[in-house]
């Protein structure tokens, strides 16, 4: 279905005269991604956040996301269409509960994937993105023990491929822990010639089927650069609209959630709209605001990130 003219139409006026950015995830519903200015993984959004010249961001994404925007760029207005786009693994990881996390753990490093509020990002010595996760930990010293937070599945898996022993927090990803083994397996059988390929949020037993696994943006580059037709894709929907475009003539296979749901679309990514997007550049809010302190501590664990991330 097209976007309303007359919507698409205020949006452009109203980013010119804010002289404002847009930029999108790839979880965003089709109508976002198309009128974006740009689109990434989380790792790509944060690069353009902390180098843009626009006055506005409009960060169309989950809410960690936008903070992540004001943290970089604290001189520029941030907003995001609905404030309660969230995300389980942020909620899943109180910042007073990780404080004693941490405490337990005094002689550890602390890492800490980019999906956590910034009171948790302030707690630990470096984040990272699904895209760069294994590479910065084999960056880190081996005589130093790592505390991993808070996707427990991405840090089994990057566990898995550092050879480093982690000390996991136990969140996870309500949409990634819901695809179906059962579902990929009868795929598979239907399709022998798909590969499958997977976002590392997935649980384990998921992964363990995958023929490749990365963050969103490896995975859409993937669809191009292998030489398959077919592939039986394990994240987000969203990301196919990107996919189909990339790749017109290979086909494309979502994954049912358990008990066939289509509980894997993120109902916090898709509570931005159109109608919402318009609505913050007219009103300049929901606004990302945030303490001077707070922020300039998250801001070093992610500055450390962005210079370690090849
Ligand atoms: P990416 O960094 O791969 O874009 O992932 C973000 C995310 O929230 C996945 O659920
Ligand atoms: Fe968070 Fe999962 Fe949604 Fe990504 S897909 S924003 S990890 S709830």
């Amino acid at each position: 279905m097209s976007a309303d003219p007359a919507l698409v139409a205020a949006i452009n006026r109203l980013r010119k005269e804010r002289n404002a950015v847009i930029l999108a995830h790839y979880y965003q519903e089709p109508a976002i991604q198309d009128i974006a200015d740009f689109i990434g993984d989380s790792l790509e959004l944060s690069r353009k956040a902390a180098s843009t010249a626009a006055d506005v961001i409009v960060f169309c994404g989950v809410h960690f996301m936008a903070e992540t925007a004001k943290i970089l760029s604290p001189e520029k207005t941030v907003v995001l269409p609905d404030l309660d786009a969230g995300c389980s693994l942020a909620d899943d990881c109180a910042a007073d509960e990780f404080a004693r996390f941490r405490a337990e753990h005094p002689d550890h490093l602390v890492v800490s994937y980019i999906n956590c509020t910034a009171a948790v990002k302030a707690q630990s010595d470096l984040i990272c993105t699904s895209s760069n996760a294994v590479d910065l930990v084999n960056q880190l010293p081996a005589d130093r023990p790592i505390l991993f937070a808070p996707d427990q599945n991405l840090g089994r898996w990057v566990q898995r491929q550092s050879g480093r022993e982690l000390t996991l927090w136990p969140g996870r990803c309500i949409v990634h822990e819901t695809f179906s083994e059962e579902a990929v397996l009868r795929l598979k059988l239907e399709n022998p010639q798909a590969e499958v390929i997977a976002h590392p949020e997935c649980l384990e037993n998921l992964l363990d089927l995958a023929d490749f696994i990365g963050s969103t943006s490896k995975l859409l580059n993937y669809t191009q650069s292998s030489p398959s037709d077919t592939f039986i894709v394990l994240t987000e929907p969203g990301i196919l609209h990107q996919m189909k475009q990339r790749v017109p003539d290979k086909t494309l296979i979502d994954v049912p959630g358990l008990d066939g749901c289509s509980c894997n679309a993120c109902p916090y990514m898709r509570l931005n709209t159109l109608e919402k997007l318009r609505d913050c550049l007219e009103t300049l809010s929901p606004q990302i605001a945030m303490d001077e302190s707070l922020r300039s501590k998250a801001e070093a664990p992610i500055r450390r990130m962005l210079e370690m991330s090849r």
